[in-house]
């Protein structure tokens, strides 16, 4: 259109017309070079004579040669700015950097900057940062690292930093290397969990508190010179110091502790002669660890379960707690007797089936990152959830509690789980589901769900675990929840890291769940059930979720219907009679999956939808609303 209009216009406009585009171009562009870029960036700089080859007289990147000191190139773009050692100062012109689209390492380290860390959220595609041996002082905010999913190495050791290590390192997914040693960082060291670093360094600041077990494997010279650490691999933690008052107080409890064991001692022999059993006390022979190392042996396949341990009556009893008042009552020893077996290992540790002696199967669940809350507030929590009752909801029967993991206990459903039917091998008996079936399913999780949310109001995400393997199936395929209700007493780390909660579109953009968290993972279960496909977002762990249902549902859908069969899961038939029914379906979990959090619907919402599908598509209905 320019074109023509300045043909139109004659010569002497046509220059206007070219010195117009030239001005638009300068003003709706900021294309700056990476020159003009790392040349603002040095003008911040003081002492910043080693740089004297950074000007115009060429480009920092010939293909991957570098022509600038301390730049580093590939395909003629500059991927790192390494400035060691040079007697650099001022300020770091963080914005400049941010400029440069492939920036993905930096390093100042041993020059003299100083002052606060520079805001390097801002650079959030890094994937290390060097800032050791400069004199960089004061606090860091606790959430400078947040979205940086990135970043893998940083190094902040030498410097003067204070306060308390950010909790927002351990968000970060790709984290292997931490080096913050020789600073002032004080209180205790977040808690990393296990596996997730690498190289790691706090020695020589003035932490206190015991060790995270995740980083209990680390080089014990990775925590010297602090202030009062303790646990492995240093000097497991003392007890606090007793005031005399307190010690007091502590002798006569163990006085009353000790007249209460004689006398459960003496109880105990009497009972041993009368035949019932209904304690809920269990004999596992051996002591705890025992407990421990028999669960152990079963998950390496080396089972030979209690038995082998049977012939010891043991004195630490394992003590389950019971929820529901109207069970039967049974002891650790009839739940592992010899024909335990192992279902599964989740992330949170192995689930196990057990038969009762009266033939009864039950499952036993055994978490080992729970302890983020104390155990008073665990008991709480626990009779809380073993209080619910819903036709939908798998009750917890009892619960075992130890410091290093917990055990829940409950029935064993028939058909297991929605996964063995979506997933299974159908050849091996497991049969596919019908849509009626599959219908029938989701809304009985809905309806589960939103007991949940009325029983379980101060939850944030009052399942938070919700997917297809913790929807259990009982004989008649009628849903159960499990696993739910148990983000508050997840260590945190653990939590973010596999909870289904936590792999949400609003938690990866603002690290942040909401009310309507688990109507998100309620979208993707209906999703997964009407395409019989995994989500794939689950499975890839902390990668973006290029490749999401969720998308590619919509994508077929938008396309129109001809691609619809592509998209249902072909064993689930149904399409002659209620094709609508299930478009319908499909798109109330398009809509759950809705990535802003304003547009999506909530659970009441999102609920009544789907207690409006029905079986069949109705011939009169589509009339009256002018369908046909
Ligand atoms: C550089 O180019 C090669 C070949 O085209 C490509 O494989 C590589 O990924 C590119 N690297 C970057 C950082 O873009
Ligand atoms: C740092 O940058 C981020 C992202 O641009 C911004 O949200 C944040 O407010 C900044 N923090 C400070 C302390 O300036
Ligand atoms: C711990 O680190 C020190 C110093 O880096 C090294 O000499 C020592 O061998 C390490 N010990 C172990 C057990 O790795
Ligand atoms: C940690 O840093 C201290 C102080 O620089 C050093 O002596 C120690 O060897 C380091 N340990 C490891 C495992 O890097």
């Amino acid at each position: 259109m320019m074109a023509q209009q300045a043909t139109i216009l004659g010569g002497h406009s046509r220059l206007i017309v070219l010195l117009f585009i030239i001005v638009l171009h300068f003003v709706t562009c900021s294309c700056k070079s990476e020159a003009e870029i790392l040349l603002k960036f040095k003008e911040s700089l003081k002492d910043n004579g080693a740089l004297s080859n950074w000007n115009n007289a060429k480009p920092p990147c010939n293909g991957d040669n570098e022509k600038w000191v301390g730049i580093l190139c590939e395909n003629g773009t500059v991927w790192g700015v390494k400035l060691e050692n040079m007697g650099l100062g001022g300020v770091i012109d963080v914005d400049a950097l941010k400029e440069l689209t492939n920036l993905r390492t930096i390093s100042l380290m041993n020059n003299n900057f100083d002052g606060s860390l520079p805001n390097i959220t801002k650079l959030g595609a890094l994937k290390s940062i060097y800032l050791s041996g400069n004199q960089f002082s004061g606090g860091i905010p606790a959430n400078v690292f947040d979205g940086m999913l990135s970043l893998k190495k940083i190094y902040l050791a030498r410097n003067k930093f204070s306060g308390e290590i950010p909790q927002s390192l351990i968000t970060l997914p790709r984290l292997r290397e931490l080096m913050l040693q020789d600073n002032e960082f004080d209180g205790e060291i977040p808690q990393f969990h296990d596996g997730m670093l690498i190289l790691f360094n706090v020695s020589d600041n003035e932490l206190i508190g015991e060790i995270p077990y995740g980083l209990s494997h680390m080089n014990a010279s990775s925590f010297s010179g602090n202030k009062d650490l303790c646990g492995s691999p240093l000097e497991s933690c003392a007890p606090a110091k007793l005031s005399v008052g307190t010690i007091i107080v502590v002798g006569i409890l163990v006085t009353l502790a000790v007249a209460a064991l004689i006398t459960v001692v003496i109880i105990l022999s009497w009972r041993k002669q009368t035949p019932e059993q209904e304690q809920a006390t269990a004999s596992i022979p051996n002591n705890r660890k025992a407990f421990s190392t028999d669960l152990d042996k079963m998950e390496q396949g080396t089972a030979s379960p209690v038995k082998s341990t049977n012939s010891k009556k043991g004195d630490n009893n394992v003590k389950l707690t019971f929820l529901q008042d109207d069970r039967e009552k049974f002891n650790m020893g009839d739940l592992l007797r010899a024909s335990a077996e192992i279902l599964g290992s989740g992330i949170f540790g192995s689930t196990y089936k057990a038969a009762l002696n009266a033939g009864k199967a039950m499952v036993v669940k055994r978490f080992r990152h729970m302890n983020n809350v104390g155990k008073e507030e665990f008991h709480e929590h626990m009779r809380r959830l073993g209080r619910l009752n819903h036709q939908n909801v798998l009750p917890i029967v009892a619960f075992y509690y130890r410091k290093e993991e917990k055990l829940l206990v409950s029935d064993y459903m028939e058909n297991i789980s929605l996964t063995v039917h979506l997933h299974g091998n159908t050849s091996r008996g497991h049969p596919c589901q019908d849509w009626p079936t599959r219908l029938n399913i989701i809304k009985g999780v809905a309806k589960g769900l939103l007991y949940l949310y009325n029983e379980l109001p101060s939850l944030v995400a009052p399942h938070g675990h919700l997917k297809s393997s913790n929807v259990l199936l009982d004989g008649s395929f009628n849903p159960l929840l499990t696993d739910y209700g148990l983000v508050p007493v997840v260590n945190q780390d653990q939590a973010q890291e596999h909870m289904i909660a936590y792999k949400s579109p609003e938690y990866k953009n603002n690290g942040r769940i909401t009310k309507k968290t688990d109507v998100w993972s309620l979208g993707m279960l209906i999703l997964e059930t009407m395409t019989g496909k995994f989500p794939s977002s689950f499975l890839q762990q902390g990668k973006g979720n290029d490749a999401d249902l969720a998308s590619w549902v919509e994508t077929v859908v938008k396309e129109g219907n001809d691609d619809m069969d592509q998209v249902f899961d072909k064993n689930m038939g149904g399409k002659e009679k209620s094709e609508g029914e299930m478009m319908k379906l499909l798109q109330i979990g398009l809509n759950c999956c809705e990535a802003e959090v304003d547009k999506r619907w909530d659970i009441k919402e999102a609920v009544e939808r789907i207690e409006q599908v029905k079986e069949k598509d109705n011939d009169q209905e589509y009339n009256s609303t002018g369908f046909v």
